[in-house]
Protein backbone atom coordinates (compact mmCIF):
# COMPACT_ATOMS: atom_id res chain seq x y z
CA UNK A 1 0.00 0.00 0.00
CA UNK A 2 2.71 2.38 0.61
CA UNK A 3 4.34 1.84 -2.85
CA UNK A 4 0.74 2.69 -4.13
CA UNK A 5 1.06 5.82 -1.83
CA UNK A 6 4.23 6.84 -3.61
CA UNK A 7 3.31 5.98 -6.74
CA UNK A 8 0.44 8.10 -6.75
CA UNK A 9 2.27 11.23 -5.66
CA UNK A 10 4.83 10.58 -8.07
CA UNK A 11 2.50 10.67 -11.04
CA UNK A 12 0.07 13.26 -9.31
CA UNK A 13 3.49 15.43 -9.72
CA UNK A 14 4.56 14.35 -13.11
CA UNK A 15 1.05 15.59 -13.84
CA UNK A 16 1.05 18.56 -12.68
CA UNK A 17 4.45 19.30 -13.82
CA UNK A 18 3.51 18.19 -17.72
CA UNK A 19 0.26 20.07 -18.01
CA UNK A 20 -0.42 22.01 -15.08
CA UNK A 21 1.82 25.57 -13.69
CA UNK A 22 0.47 26.66 -17.31
CA UNK A 23 -0.20 30.46 -15.53
CA UNK A 24 3.43 31.00 -15.03
CA UNK A 25 5.29 33.37 -16.83
CA UNK A 26 8.65 31.98 -18.83
CA UNK A 27 10.77 32.90 -21.17
CA UNK A 28 11.45 28.87 -22.45
CA UNK A 29 9.53 27.19 -24.83
CA UNK A 30 7.04 25.19 -23.11
CA UNK A 31 6.58 21.28 -23.45
CA UNK A 32 3.25 21.13 -25.65
CA UNK A 33 1.93 17.79 -25.62
CA UNK A 34 -0.88 18.71 -28.11
CA UNK A 35 -0.11 22.13 -29.69
CA UNK A 36 -3.40 23.04 -31.04
CA UNK A 37 -1.81 24.40 -34.24
CA UNK A 38 -0.70 27.55 -32.30
CA UNK A 39 2.36 27.92 -34.83
CA UNK A 40 2.00 27.61 -38.02
CA UNK A 41 3.31 29.11 -41.32
CA UNK A 42 0.81 31.46 -42.56
CA UNK A 43 0.28 34.79 -43.80
CA UNK A 44 -2.03 36.68 -41.60
CA UNK A 45 -4.68 39.37 -43.32
CA UNK A 46 -4.28 42.67 -44.15
CA UNK A 47 -0.41 41.71 -43.06
CA UNK A 48 2.71 43.00 -45.98
CA UNK A 49 4.59 39.99 -46.61
CA UNK A 50 7.99 40.06 -48.42
CA UNK A 51 7.37 37.27 -50.51
CA UNK A 52 5.30 38.60 -53.22
CA UNK A 53 6.49 41.25 -55.36
CA UNK A 54 3.88 44.00 -54.61
CA UNK A 55 5.08 43.60 -51.01
CA UNK A 56 0.67 42.45 -50.16
CA UNK A 57 -0.20 39.58 -47.96
CA UNK A 58 -3.80 39.43 -49.27
CA UNK A 59 -3.87 38.30 -52.72
CA UNK A 60 -6.51 39.38 -55.53
CA UNK A 61 -8.23 36.58 -57.32
CA UNK A 62 -6.04 35.63 -60.20
CA UNK A 63 -6.96 37.45 -63.44
CA UNK A 64 -9.81 35.49 -65.49
CA UNK A 65 -11.31 33.72 -62.59
CA UNK A 66 -14.15 34.64 -60.54
CA UNK A 67 -14.63 33.85 -56.97
CA UNK A 68 -17.96 31.33 -56.33
CA UNK A 69 -20.22 33.77 -55.24
CA UNK A 70 -20.03 36.38 -58.01
CA UNK A 71 -21.61 36.83 -61.68
CA UNK A 72 -22.95 33.86 -63.38
CA UNK A 73 -22.65 31.44 -60.15
CA UNK A 74 -24.58 33.54 -57.81
CA UNK A 75 -27.55 32.22 -60.23
CA UNK A 76 -26.09 29.27 -60.57
CA UNK A 77 -25.83 28.15 -57.14
CA UNK A 78 -27.34 30.51 -54.46
CA UNK A 79 -29.03 33.70 -53.73
CA UNK A 80 -31.33 34.01 -57.04
CA UNK A 81 -35.16 34.56 -56.55
CA UNK A 82 -37.72 32.98 -58.03
CA UNK A 83 -39.49 29.42 -58.67
CA UNK A 84 -36.54 28.43 -60.77
CA UNK A 85 -33.72 29.03 -58.27
CA UNK A 86 -35.52 28.58 -54.99
CA UNK A 87 -38.51 26.31 -55.68
CA UNK A 88 -41.51 28.04 -54.09
CA UNK A 89 -43.91 30.56 -55.29
CA UNK A 90 -44.33 33.20 -52.92
CA UNK A 91 -44.28 31.70 -49.52
CA UNK A 92 -45.81 28.09 -51.46
CA UNK A 93 -43.72 25.36 -52.86
CA UNK A 94 -44.51 25.32 -56.31
CA UNK A 95 -44.97 21.93 -58.55
CA UNK A 96 -43.74 21.03 -61.96
CA UNK A 97 -41.11 22.35 -64.13
CA UNK A 98 -40.08 25.65 -64.29
CA UNK A 99 -40.86 27.36 -67.53
CA UNK A 100 -37.27 28.85 -67.65
CA UNK A 101 -35.88 25.38 -68.44
CA UNK A 102 -38.08 25.51 -71.67
CA UNK A 103 -38.91 21.22 -71.71
CA UNK A 104 -40.68 20.25 -74.71
CA UNK A 105 -41.37 16.59 -74.98
CA UNK A 106 -38.83 16.56 -77.62
CA UNK A 107 -36.14 17.60 -74.40
CA UNK A 108 -37.86 15.34 -72.11
CA UNK A 109 -36.14 12.41 -72.28
CA UNK A 110 -32.44 13.71 -72.57
CA UNK A 111 -33.49 16.01 -69.39
CA UNK A 112 -34.23 13.16 -67.70
CA UNK A 113 -31.37 10.88 -68.74
CA UNK A 114 -29.12 14.24 -67.63
CA UNK A 115 -31.15 13.63 -64.49
CA UNK A 116 -30.53 9.92 -63.83
CA UNK A 117 -26.77 10.30 -64.76
CA UNK A 118 -27.01 13.04 -61.97
CA UNK A 119 -28.95 10.90 -59.60
CA UNK A 120 -26.54 8.42 -59.86
CA UNK A 121 -23.54 10.54 -59.37
CA UNK A 122 -25.20 12.79 -56.12
CA UNK A 123 -28.10 11.23 -54.81
CA UNK A 124 -27.48 6.78 -55.34
CA UNK A 125 -25.03 6.56 -53.19
CA UNK A 126 -26.95 7.03 -50.37
CA UNK A 127 -30.48 6.62 -51.51
CA UNK A 128 -29.83 3.43 -53.64
CA UNK A 129 -30.32 3.09 -57.68
CA UNK A 130 -33.98 2.97 -57.22
CA UNK A 131 -34.22 5.40 -54.84
CA UNK A 132 -35.44 2.94 -52.18
CA UNK A 133 -32.66 4.39 -49.52
CA UNK A 134 -30.66 0.92 -49.78
CA UNK A 135 -27.52 2.67 -51.13
CA UNK A 136 -24.06 1.73 -50.45
CA UNK A 137 -23.08 4.65 -47.69
CA UNK A 138 -26.51 3.53 -46.11
CA UNK A 139 -25.65 -0.15 -45.83
CA UNK A 140 -22.09 1.41 -44.14
CA UNK A 141 -24.26 2.86 -41.54
CA UNK A 142 -25.61 6.66 -42.53
CA UNK A 143 -29.16 6.65 -40.39
CA UNK A 144 -32.08 6.67 -41.77
CA UNK A 145 -31.62 7.08 -45.38
CA UNK A 146 -35.36 7.91 -46.97
CA UNK A 147 -37.31 5.97 -49.19
CA UNK A 148 -38.38 8.31 -52.35
CA UNK A 149 -41.06 5.43 -52.94
CA UNK A 150 -42.89 5.99 -49.99
CA UNK A 151 -46.30 7.50 -50.22
CA UNK A 152 -44.40 10.68 -48.56
CA UNK A 153 -42.69 11.44 -51.00
CA UNK A 154 -44.72 11.37 -54.11
CA UNK A 155 -45.93 14.51 -55.64
CA UNK A 156 -49.22 14.50 -54.81
CA UNK A 157 -48.10 15.02 -51.05
CA UNK A 158 -44.40 15.82 -51.58
CA UNK A 159 -44.19 19.35 -53.94
CA UNK A 160 -41.31 19.31 -56.47
CA UNK A 161 -40.29 22.70 -55.36
CA UNK A 162 -39.64 21.31 -51.58
CA UNK A 163 -37.80 18.22 -53.33
CA UNK A 164 -35.66 21.04 -54.82
CA UNK A 165 -35.14 22.87 -51.59
CA UNK A 166 -33.79 19.28 -50.03
CA UNK A 167 -31.61 18.90 -52.60
CA UNK A 168 -29.86 22.65 -52.21
CA UNK A 169 -30.06 23.17 -48.47
CA UNK A 170 -30.41 19.57 -47.04
CA UNK A 171 -32.78 18.28 -44.19
CA UNK A 172 -31.97 16.77 -40.93
CA UNK A 173 -29.27 14.25 -41.20
CA UNK A 174 -28.43 15.20 -45.29
CA UNK A 175 -26.71 17.83 -46.21
CA UNK A 176 -27.41 20.39 -48.87
CA UNK A 177 -26.07 20.07 -52.24
CA UNK A 178 -26.68 23.33 -53.98
CA UNK A 179 -23.29 23.88 -53.69
CA UNK A 180 -22.25 21.60 -56.44
CA UNK A 181 -25.15 20.79 -58.29
CA UNK A 182 -26.76 23.47 -60.55
CA UNK A 183 -30.29 24.59 -60.84
CA UNK A 184 -30.68 22.69 -63.90
CA UNK A 185 -29.20 19.38 -63.15
CA UNK A 186 -31.22 19.76 -59.41
CA UNK A 187 -34.56 20.02 -61.60
CA UNK A 188 -33.02 17.04 -64.03
CA UNK A 189 -32.92 14.91 -60.71
CA UNK A 190 -36.22 16.06 -59.69
CA UNK A 191 -37.68 14.36 -62.88
CA UNK A 192 -35.65 11.50 -62.94
CA UNK A 193 -37.00 10.82 -59.16
CA UNK A 194 -40.71 11.39 -60.30
CA UNK A 195 -40.36 8.81 -63.07
CA UNK A 196 -38.52 6.28 -60.97
CA UNK A 197 -42.09 6.44 -58.85
CA UNK A 198 -44.15 6.09 -61.51
CA UNK A 199 -42.22 3.31 -62.78
CA UNK A 200 -42.20 1.66 -58.85
CA UNK A 201 -45.75 2.82 -58.97
CA UNK A 202 -47.06 1.94 -62.75
CA UNK A 203 -50.67 0.81 -62.61
CA UNK A 204 -51.98 -2.13 -64.90
CA UNK A 205 -54.94 -0.10 -64.98
CA UNK A 206 -53.43 1.93 -67.06
CA UNK A 207 -53.64 0.49 -70.94
CA UNK A 208 -50.30 2.05 -71.77
CA UNK A 209 -48.55 0.40 -68.90
CA UNK A 210 -49.86 -3.07 -69.52
CA UNK A 211 -49.57 -3.40 -72.90
CA UNK A 212 -45.91 -2.07 -72.23
CA UNK A 213 -45.64 -5.02 -69.31
CA UNK A 214 -47.37 -7.50 -71.86
CA UNK A 215 -44.23 -6.87 -74.49
CA UNK A 216 -41.81 -6.99 -71.82
CA UNK A 217 -42.77 -10.11 -70.41
CA UNK A 218 -44.05 -12.19 -73.05
CA UNK A 219 -43.09 -15.61 -72.92
CA UNK A 220 -42.03 -15.81 -69.29
CA UNK A 221 -43.47 -18.47 -67.48
CA UNK A 222 -43.84 -16.74 -63.89
CA UNK A 223 -44.95 -12.88 -64.52
C1 LIG B 1 -24.90 11.20 -47.62
C2 LIG B 1 -26.14 10.54 -47.86
C3 LIG B 1 -27.18 11.24 -48.72
C4 LIG B 1 -27.03 11.75 -49.99
C5 LIG B 1 -25.79 11.78 -50.85
C6 LIG B 1 -28.34 12.24 -50.37
N1 LIG B 1 -29.23 12.04 -49.37
FE1 LIG B 1 -31.20 12.51 -49.41
N2 LIG B 1 -31.40 11.88 -47.49
C7 LIG B 1 -30.41 11.31 -46.73
C8 LIG B 1 -30.90 11.07 -45.40
C9 LIG B 1 -30.10 10.46 -44.25
C10 LIG B 1 -32.24 11.52 -45.38
C11 LIG B 1 -33.19 11.56 -44.20
C12 LIG B 1 -33.02 12.94 -43.59
C13 LIG B 1 -33.80 13.15 -42.32
O1 LIG B 1 -35.03 13.02 -42.36
O2 LIG B 1 -33.15 13.44 -41.30
C14 LIG B 1 -32.52 12.02 -46.72
C15 LIG B 1 -33.74 12.55 -47.10
C16 LIG B 1 -34.07 12.91 -48.40
C17 LIG B 1 -35.36 13.35 -48.83
C18 LIG B 1 -36.61 13.48 -47.96
C19 LIG B 1 -36.53 14.74 -47.13
C20 LIG B 1 -37.75 14.94 -46.27
O3 LIG B 1 -38.47 15.91 -46.52
O4 LIG B 1 -37.96 14.15 -45.34
C21 LIG B 1 -35.29 13.62 -50.16
C22 LIG B 1 -36.39 14.11 -51.06
C23 LIG B 1 -33.91 13.36 -50.55
N3 LIG B 1 -33.19 12.94 -49.46
C24 LIG B 1 -33.42 13.53 -51.83
C25 LIG B 1 -32.08 13.44 -52.16
C26 LIG B 1 -31.55 13.76 -53.45
C27 LIG B 1 -32.37 14.18 -54.65
C28 LIG B 1 -30.20 13.58 -53.38
C29 LIG B 1 -29.17 13.84 -54.46
C30 LIG B 1 -29.05 15.18 -54.93
C31 LIG B 1 -29.88 13.14 -52.04
N4 LIG B 1 -31.05 13.07 -51.32
C32 LIG B 1 -28.60 12.83 -51.59
C33 LIG B 1 -29.12 11.03 -47.14
C34 LIG B 1 -28.57 11.42 -48.35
Amino acid sequence: MRYFFLAYALIAIMVVGIFGLRGDKSAKTPIEIFPDMDRQDKIKAQTPNSFFADGLGSRQPVEGTLPQSIGDADTQFSGAAGYLATGSIDEYYGSGMPAELELTAEALPAFIARGEERYNISCMPCHGRSGDGGGIAAQFGVPGVANLHTENFLSAKYPDGRMFEVITKGKGVMSGYGYNISLEDRWAIIAYIRSMQLAQNAPLSNPKIKDAFEAATAGLDNK
